[in-house]
């Protein structure tokens, strides 16, 4: 069982440690953050025993084995490399830093230090995107020739906060767009049996707010197999959130790509242990034909990531999202805000 270290206290490690109430993979060991009213919340809810004021500590607890960065994107490469270098394995939120160059870094640490690293790309884990990925490579639709790829919400401008600071990695890219990038290069992957593809090509357009940063942007991908992508990531409205998938044969559609399964996602405290989680569906269209899939689970989604990392720490990474393709993916993200005319201030 692998003791975590939870880093950073906000939303998205509130989710994570509800979703660890369903496995024993592992456990919450300790939770460092600046905000002692977030550790006492986190700390009462999920009875996390150990509770540090600060980031360091966690780094010099010999107990903990595998640090969970929950902080904003901006802090994820300084913290993921100390953690390294402490010889604690990484789960890292995503976007897994602000730009290739500081992914790298982070790569080389864990290659350095030997220790397991993974982007946190919780629907990779979910046994959805496997069952797309069979549908694809057993012909279902046909030969893939067009992925369209949307995450959008509508967040009220506020300049102080993580989605529209420039400081704190704001902008709908970073945020969502990454989600649009890993999913396009994982169907275009599967198209050509492999895990991911780089697109050769990436044309972007979009619209940057009084901060600096992308409001809603889009972005077309080209693939050497021919496929076009079409990537949308938008926080000042909503244009849906969704996957179609386009053949030569007929379509697939993925209604609920980026959170299936997920009470955890909303919960805003501890989930009753008989929880059921919900399935989640595929369509499929050919011919004359509609066909809905269904994903039937057994967890929810962030206890699917936890089980990933707990699962493949003895490889180093995880073929749900392996050190090459978050490297990939972090070069389209690049390309794409060069395109939109986003520049991230980066220390
Ligand atoms: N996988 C998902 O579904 C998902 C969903 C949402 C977000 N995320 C990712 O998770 C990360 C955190 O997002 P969130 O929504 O949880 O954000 P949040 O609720 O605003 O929490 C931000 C976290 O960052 C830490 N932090 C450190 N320095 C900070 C600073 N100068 N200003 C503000 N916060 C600072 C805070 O730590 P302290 O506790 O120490 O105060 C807090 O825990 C982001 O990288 C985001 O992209 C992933």
């Amino acid at each position: 069982m692998l003791n975590w270290g939870v880093m950073g206290a906000g939303g998205i490690a509130y989710v994570f440690c509800n979703g660890m109430r369903f496995t024993d993979s592992g456990q919450i060991l300790a939770v460092a953050s600046r905000t002692q009213s977030r550790i006492d919340r986190l700390a009462n809810d999920y009875n996390i025993p150990r509770q540090y004021s600060d980031y360091d500590s966690l780094l010099t607890d010999d107990d903990i084995d595998a640090v969970y960065i929950a902080t904003i994107h901006p802090l994820h490469e300084e913290w993921a490399i100390k953690c390294a270098e402490a010889g604690k394995h990484l789960l890292i939120e995503k976007p897994i830093s602000m730009n290739h160059a500081e992914a790298a870094a982070m790569v080389e640490a864990a290659r350095e230090n030997d220790v397991f690293l993974m982007e946190a790309f919780m629907y990779r884990c979910h046994p959805q995107i496997a069952k797309v990925v069979e549908l694809i490579q057993d012909g279902t639709i046909g030969e893939v020739l067009v992925i369209r790829s949307t995450f959008s919400y509508r967040s009220n401008f506020n300049p102080q906060s993580r989605i529209f600071n420039r400081e704190m990695g704001g902008g709908g890219i970073l945020d969502i767009g990454c989600y649009t990038a890993s999913m396009t290069r994982k169907i275009a992957g599967a198209a050509a049996n492999e895990l991911f593809l780089n697109p050769i090509e990436v044309k972007g357009n979009g619209k940057v707010g009084p901060t600096g940063v992308d409001h809603i942007a889009a972005a077309t991908l080209k693939f050497e197999n021919g496929i076009i992508g079409e990537i949308i990531a938008a926080v000042e409205c909503s244009v849906g959130s969704s996957v179609f998938i386009y053949g030569s044969e007929g379509s697939i559609t993925i209604p609920s790509p980026w959170l299936p399964s997920s009470p955890c996602r909303h919960a805003r405290e501890p989930l009753p242990l008989d929880t059921v989680f919900p399935s989640t569906k595929i369509i499929v269209e050919s011919q004359q034909n509609r066909q809905e899939i269904t994903v039937d689970v057994d967890r929810d989604l962030f206890t699917y990531e936890a089980d990933t990392v707990a699962n493949h720490i003895a490889d180093r990474q995880a073929p749900a999202m392996s050190w090459d393709d978050t490297l990939g993916n972090m070069q389209l993200l690049d390309a794409w805000l060069a395109e939109v005319g986003v520049v991230h201030l980066v220390t």
